[in-house]
């Protein structure tokens, strides 16, 4: 079977995206390559950042690859943190620490709306392309539930009354901004198989 790099050591997204393309690819991670660099995210685009990832592995082992990059964006901070929403509160903060930050800049704000954006950059047969995937939400006033990582105790998607760590995965992936782009990745490797 065809092999597929995914530019990644979250074990989490792996697994996901293994199972979703299971039939068409042998999905392996930077640790299955030996690959052990750390990789640089000098830019401020999700499309730029997510780009250079998959480049950096592609030099590396020649292999069909793909990356992925996410970022929140919060209306009432003019779409921060975005780009930087894994260092938002500072370079080795923790996901507590971005949330609590998150909470005390929207204290008095009423504008609640955020959205998570993913951008999936593939690079397949030495051709670049990218998908992305949207979920529309709001912040909520205070954490509530214990699955998933990053925001998710704070993040409840439009038309629910749960928060996304409120979820389970499988809920979570269907409805998600990683979930939507990985869809159309899907989809698009379909075509090419
Ligand atoms: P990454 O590009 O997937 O590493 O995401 C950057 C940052 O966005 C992570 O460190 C998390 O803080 C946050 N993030 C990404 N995906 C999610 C998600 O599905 N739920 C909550 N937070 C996320």
């Amino acid at each position: 079977m065809k092999k597929l790099v995914f530019a990644t050591n979250n074990l989490h997204k792996l697994q996901e995206i293994k199972e979703i393309l299971i039939e068409q690819f042998e999905v392996v991670s930077l640790k299955e390559m030996n690959f052990f660099d750390e990789i640089e995210e000098p830019y401020e685009t999700l499309h730029k950042n997510a780009l250079q990832k998959a480049r950096v592995v592609h030099q590396f082992c020649g292999l069909d690859v793909f990356s992925d990059d996410t970022g929140l964006e919060v209306d009432a901070l003019n779409g921060a943190p975005g780009v930087y929403s894994a260092r938002y509160a500072g370079v080795n903060c923790s996901f507590q620490d971005n949330v609590k930050k998150l909470l005390k800049a929207l204290n008095s704000e009423e504008n609640r709306k955020a959205k998570f954006r993913t951008v999936i950059a593939l690079i397949l047969n030495n051709k670049e392309y990218t998908f992305d995937g949207v979920v529309e939400g709001e912040i909520t006033k205070e954490q509530s539930g214990s699955e998933g990582f990053g925001y998710d105790p704070i993040f409840k998607p439009e038309g629910f009354e749960t928060t996304f760590a409120e979820m389970t995965s499988e809920a979570k992936n269907k409805i998600s901004h990683r979930g939507r782009a990985v869809q159309k990745l899907a989809t698009f490797l379909k075509t090419k198989n």
